[in-house]
């Protein structure tokens, strides 16, 4: 979602560098961005909005105009108020000196709003972000016209004088006061045109300062940082960084200094361009044989850690949200077939309602792409004030959900920006077969399977067949309802194929237990709804047949995922049988066909409408 980059230092082009900085951000799923620089020889910010992508957009000339050694940049995923210029961010007080950017939401911004619209300021937006250069604005006393705090870096407000607003209070302590006062989870950064500084408060989205010569960064994440710095400071919940001369860290609401806490990281960030695939998520379904080769072969001491930690611990919850939960669902089904072991399984949003059940011996393991998604981290807050212990399987090194985790297993699936989770959800299947596998003590298993696994993917990826399913996309391209059935293991890939294709082609597809037909979803089926069938080679093959000829015989066309073919299905696409890797191979094939489909409709399957890559709101 929301977006944040923001430059303070030497070099003269800042709005630039600020505007490359979101370019990296835009995975995060936004639909309109902005940025902010000041004005030559004045204090007030000069702000380049825009709606949609930045594409091959420019910055304007008159940002270019002015040149800057500060500026902060803002791409925006609409909540509150429509996708147009006016709410994009950045957004500036009534005098043009504040601008702020922000990312969450503001629960009690209402009540703030009509406050400061009876002290006389002036909304042009319907953003809840607006309210936060208002109220810096009016604690600073902008208005009022009130001689300056001598020391305005200094974000004290307990002086008699400040407190009676006899004279003005310092930026730094009218950020934070403000901040402080805002409900939700939220990060902002906020810069003031007579500092030349940069003020950052979070306590939600995440938060990144990267420490170069002379010079600070701060961003959403480090993928726009790295390239100019690899020293780091990961923002804790309630804290601020003043980013000027020197970097501050003060906790919130206090305002009391802390040691920053640097960290300087080794890797590169992996080229993350398209190489020459048509789109991301091309290039990143593409990507999978390598994902599931890579883990099976370097990762066997820490699945060897996993396995220990559920086999010791009373009660195991599997969290995630999206594709993340279609995988933990997975992971439950083959926990029970191999190794005998119930896990439970929630949707994070969920989670809150069921933690009654927790303690210091429950196992918390949240599964997530990005290490970022709220509802994932709200679960785990829960979960550490219960002292269960907590395991992060993630693909985004230093992400919120990671640095939380006290033990966390890198996905190292690289980076993955199309929005819709194809090599993620991969991987994470791959680490699920093999814990469990691991705890059964059948190591040897596995890797074997994990192989041909990653081979059958590439025989999937070969021209010809995926000539047949592009060919199988196109003639299921323009219905309203599609259904995708499985039991099984294969019931939650059905529910992940559904998911895929409703992501990237907007046609309404439900995934379903092949039992569950009947006892409802059946009164759907049409002539020519398409119902794609994952009949794998196990105990499930008759009875998920018999479920597609029922459809059949309602005039439903079936597309049939399996090692073989069956007189149900109008179209066959061959997935072949790899034991328990099928599961993951047959996945795949949807990711193609949903891929496929977009395209047909004209679609971007990267961006698709409405989604986030990162959902870092409730
Ligand atoms: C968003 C994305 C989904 C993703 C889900 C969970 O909804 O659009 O593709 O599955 O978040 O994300 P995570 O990063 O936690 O895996």
């Amino acid at each position: 979602m929301c977006g944040i980059f923001g430059y303070v230092g030497k070099r003269e082009n800042a709005a630039d560098i600020v505007f490359n900085g979101l370019k990296t951000l835009e995975y995060r799923g936004y639909d309109s961005w902005g940025v902010a620089v000041r004005q030559k020889n004045k204090q007030e910010f000069l702000a380049d909005k825009n709606i949609g992508k930045i594409g091959n957009k420019r910055l304007s000339k008159d940002i270019y105009k002015n040149p800057s050694n500060f500026s902060i940049g803002h791409t925006r995923w609409a909540t509150h108020g429509g996708v147009t210029i006016k709410n994009a961010h950045p957004h500036l007080d009534c005098t043009g000196k504040i601008a702020v950017i922000h990312n969450g939401i503001i629960e009690n911004f209402e009540g703030i709003k009509k406050e400061l619209i009876k002290k006389g300021h002036i909304f042009i937006s319907e953003t809840d972000t607006e309210i936060i250069p208002h109220l810096i604005e009016e604690f600073m006393g902008i208005k009022k016209g009130l001689p300056a705090d001598k020391s305005p870096r200094e974000p004290s407000t307990n002086s008699s004088e400040k407190a009676s607003g006899k004279i003005r209070r310092g930026f730094a302590s009218s950020v934070r006061d403000a901040f402080n006062l805002l409900k939700g989870f939220n990060a902002i950064v906020v810069s003031y045109g007579s500092s030349s500084e940069i003020i950052a408060c979070k306590n939600g989205s995440p938060l990144v300062v990267g420490i170069g010569e002379d010079e600070f960064f701060i961003a959403s994440d480090l993928s726009g940082i790295t390239p100019y710095t690899k020293k780091l400071v990961f923002l804790k919940d309630n804290e601020m960084a003043i980013l000027g001369k020197t970097l501050q860290i003060l906790t919130l609401p206090g305002g009391g200094k802390i040691k920053a806490d640097i960290e300087t990281i080794s890797f590169n960030i992996e080229e993350s361009g398209k190489g020459n695939y048509e789109h991301f998520m091309l290039k990143e379904i593409f990507d999978q044989p390598k994902v599931i080769r890579n883990l099976t072969e370097n990762h066997i001491d820490q699945i060897s850690f996993l396995a220990e930690m559920i086999k010791k611990a009373k009660g195991t919850f599997f969290i995630g949200a999206g594709t993340a939960y279609n995988a933990c669902l997975s992971g439950m089904y083959l926990f029970s077939k191999i190794s005998h072991k119930h896990v439970n399984t929630v949707f994070a949003s969920e989670f809150n309602y069921l933690e009654d059940f927790l303690n210091k011996e429950s196992l918390i393991i949240a599964f997530s792409q990005s290490g970022e998604t709220l509802d994932v981290i709200e679960s785990l807050n829960r979960a550490k004030k219960k002292k269960s212990k907590i395991i992060a399987v993630v693909n985004s090194l230093g992400s919120t959900i990671y640095r939380m985790a006290d033990y966390k297993f890198l996905l190292g699936a690289g980076p993955e920006i199309a929005v819709a989770s194809t090599k993620a959800y991969i991987a994470k299947l791959t680490v699920l077969l093999m814990i469990a596998y691991e705890i059964t003590g059948k190591r040897k298993i596995v890797k074997p399977t994990l192989l041909k696994t990653a081979d059958e993917i590439e025989r999937l990826l070969e021209a010809e067949n995926l000539k047949k399913i592009k060919e199988t996309a196109r003639l299921v391209a323009t219905p309203k309802n599609a259904f995708v059935i499985g039991r099984g293991v294969s019931y939650p890939s059905s529910l992940e194929a559904a998911l895929k294709i409703k992501e990237v082609s907007y046609i309404h597809t439900e995934g379903l237990a092949g039992g569950e037909l009947k006892h409802g979803p059946i009164a759907l089926i049409a002539k020519g709804t398409p119902c794609l069938v994952f009949a794998p080679n196990d105990e499930t093959y008759d009875s998920i047949v018999s479920n597609a000829t029922e459809i059949k015989a309602r005039g439903g066309i079936i597309i049939g995922i399996s090692p073989q073919n069956s007189s149900s299905f109008d179209h066959w696409i061959e997935v072949k049988d790899i034991a328990e890797g099928s599961y993951i191979a047959q996945v795949v094939v949807a990711q193609l066909l949903s891929y496929y489909l977009a395209l047909f409709l004209k679609l971007d399957p990267d961006k698709p409408r409405n989604l986030a890559k990162s959902v870092t709101v409730k």
